[in-house]
């Protein structure tokens, strides 16, 4: 049995920080919404509650009944965690003065306290909330302050039960990882055999046992998540899985052609589909990018369905779902939301079975698997890539010469970022074809041609992201180059813009 750590979800911003820290830690851990804790499963060996965005005096803050879990297992309260904790039992928590906000420094420590072993007197701490506790209860301790806090942490007297007001899992924490530790290793208990090797045994022996003899078919993006879950499948059940992987036209320069190549290098059985005139004809004078993507979603749907279902007795269709697909993400209603959204439609529509062999991994880990599992390094960092690719690069309408001039400015510009060493420091990058002609001037001709711009990333998540700091010399080389092969082109832009209030794309 897979011991585990529970994360109690009060809906904080780092909640999901909080699970991959644990996770850091080589333990498994699942994120559950605060009302849900699975009190039937005998694997939990601790508690973690996040923070929330709600004060614990609102009248709409989240509240749960901990009696249940109290004395029984391990709990840490993290933030509102610790709050709600101190508040419950009779303690005093009040809006606090912005001097507690942000950055701040332990204070006193409780060294012999088995939740502060090894760490620094004097370490940076991030508290993020308004509020803070003035008291605890009587049965409580505190043991750390900080600068302006009494009491940044405490502990119930003679019970394995612990709060702190600062953030443990976010980076400015200078000690969190170690505190993190303490808790998940020292005091819960965990064996840290949570990793790579081991998820990939437990989940090959799932499979065969899930899947026995029935035939499933999964489809290939050219990402690394349903690459990875590919391999894992052809691991577990061989010819008996069907990859197809379809090209709607919009795909990167020879993308298919290589990617192909890499699939059937791994030993995939895969299917690869040209549809790409379909989707053009389709396509054909639409410019408004909702209605690209409905079409292109559409489109892909019945080319998969079409040639999902020549696979004779097909029963199941795998997809590379990944952990923060999952995650019921609290709003601040209250109310559950399950954002989901992997290959929109598919499942509904072809009436089979569902199995996703990575839904409980985070990106990093699904990396992981694919380097444990021998994938190459280049299929492994891919950059995220959108499903309706170039069509939401090429703002207007959609023809296929647009589609050939953006692939080989688009390939000038990541191949450029591959031989300066740039394309692991940046999250994606991608260029845009503007609907814009601009005058320029070659040799004698005056030229009246298209701009395109550039756009690259850094991000941790696709929720925010800063444009990157490319260096100029190398943005100057990818200009001229682009200019000067790319007919069509004569003007280069670079989009400096984050995210909010941008995008990632432009469309
Ligand atoms: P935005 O533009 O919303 O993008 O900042 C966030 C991340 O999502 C990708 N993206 C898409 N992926 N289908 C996809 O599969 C889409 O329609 C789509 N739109 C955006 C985008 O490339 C970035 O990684």
């Amino acid at each position: 049995m897979q011991e585990k750590i529970i994360i109690l979800d009060f809906g904080s911003q780092t909640t999901q920080l909080i699970g991959r820290r644990v996770r850091e830690l080589n333990t498994y851990c699942e994120i559950v919404p605060y009302n849900k804790f699975p009190h039937d499963d005998p694997s939990v060996i601790g508690v973690i509650l996040s923070g929330s965005p709600f004060s614990v005096y609102d009248e709409k803050a989240f509240k749960v009944d901990l009696s249940k879990i109290r004395g029984r297992l391990p709990i840490l309260g993290i933030c509102y965690g610790a709050q709600f904790m101190a508040y419950t039992n009779g303690g005093t928590v009040e809006p606090a003065g912005t001097r507690e906000y942000g950055r701040a420094h332990l204070a006193k420590i409780d060294e012999s306290n088995p939740l502060f072993k090894d760490i620094t007197p004097g370490s940076q701490v991030w508290m993020s909330h308004g509020d803070t506790i003035t008291s605890i209860p009587g049965n409580f301790h505190p043991i750390a302050s900080t600068d302006s806090v009494a009491i940044a942490a405490y502990q119930a007297n003679d019970e394995k039960l612990w709060g702190v007001q600062f953030h443990p899992e976010v980076y400015h924490t200078e000690d969190g990882t170690q505190l993190l530790k303490n808790f998940v290793v020292d005091i819960c208990g965990s064996k840290q055999d949570w990793d790579a090797a081991s998820f990939i045994d437990t989940t090959v022996a799932a499979l065969r046992e899930q899947l026995g003899d029935d035939k499933v078919v999964l489809g290939l993006s050219g990402g690394v998540d349903s690459s990875v879950a590919a391999v894992l499948l052809n691991r577990a059940i061989g010819k008996n899985l069907t990859c197809i992987f379809v090209d709607h036209g919009m795909l990167r320069k020879d993308e298919f052609k290589n990617v192909l190549r890499d699939y059937e290098g791994l030993g995939l059985n895969v299917i690869g589909v040209d549809a790409s005139e379909e989707f053009f004809t389709n396509l054909k004078g639409v410019t408004e990018p909702e209605r690209k993507r409905k079409i292109i979603g559409k489109g892909f749907i019945d080319v998969f369905d079409r040639e999902a279902h020549k696979v004779k007795d097909v029963k199941w269709l795998a997809q590379g779902t990944i952990y923060p697909d999952c995650i019921e993400s609290l709003s601040i209603t209250g109310t559950v939301i399950k954002s989901h959204h992997n290959v929109g439609g598919l499942p509904e529509k072809m009436n089979l079975k569902l199995c996703e062999p990575l839904r409980l991994l985070f990106k990093d880990e699904v990396r992981a698997v694919g380097r444990q599992l021998g994938m190459p390094e280049h299929l492994i960092k891919r950059h995220p890539f959108p499903g309706p690719g170039l069509a939401v690069r090429i703002l207007g309408d959609i023809t296929p010469e647009k589609v050939a001039v953006l692939q080989e400015a688009d390939d000038i510009f990541i191949q450029g970022l591959r031989d300066w060493g740039l394309y692991d420091q940046v999250w994606q990058a991608g260029v845009i074809l503007l609907p814009v002609q601009s005058v320029g001037v070659m040799g004698d001709e005056r030229t009246y041609e298209r701009a395109v711009a550039l756009r690259a990333v850094t991000s941790t998540d696709a929720m925010t992201a800063d444009w990157a700091r490319l260096p100029y010399d190398f943005l100057a080389k990818v200009s001229n180059d682009i200019i000067n092969k790319v007919k069509g082109v004569n003007r280069v832009t670079y989009d400096i813009s984050s995210k909010p209030p941008a995008t990632i794309e432009w469309e």
